[in-house]
């Protein structure tokens, strides 16, 4: 290897050492982005036509998601929203707007 070649691992490995995101809070970052542009940054929803989700119970929240994931709750968004979930961002996902709701 030289000099250039270690410089650039160097930086490299510094650079991915460094990143103060992992990349599954990448990923939950993603998604939440995702949720918040349709349902609003605290779940209040700036559109008509989507529901808030300020103030819903979380667990009401959850089941929904569940719901549109297993296709018991059928919409042409959410459905496909929720298949890219797993167990974990959602109630990561659901815990947020719970919160977020209460924090005004
Ligand atoms: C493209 C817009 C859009 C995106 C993105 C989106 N949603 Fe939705 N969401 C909707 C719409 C529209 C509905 C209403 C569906 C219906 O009528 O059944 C809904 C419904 C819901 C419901 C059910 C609310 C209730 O009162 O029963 C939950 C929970 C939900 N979304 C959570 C999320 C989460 C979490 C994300 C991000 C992973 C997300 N949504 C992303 C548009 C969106």
């Amino acid at each position: 290897m030289n000099t250039w070649m270690k410089l650039g691992v160097f930086v490299l490995s510094f650079v991915c050492l460094s990143s103060p995101l992992t990349a599954q809070e990448n990923q939950y970052n993603k998604l939440r982005n995702m949720c918040v542009a349709c349902h609003g940054v605290t779940g209040e929803s700036p559109f008509s036509s989507i529901p808030n989700l300020q103030w819903q119970n979380s667990q009401y929240l959850e089941a929904q998601l569940i719901n549109f994931k297993s296709g018991q709750r059928q919409d042409i968004t959410m459905t496909k929203v929720a298949r890219l979930l797993n167990d974990e961002d959602i109630s990561k996902l659901t815990q947020y707007f719970n919160q977020a709701s209460t924090k005004e």
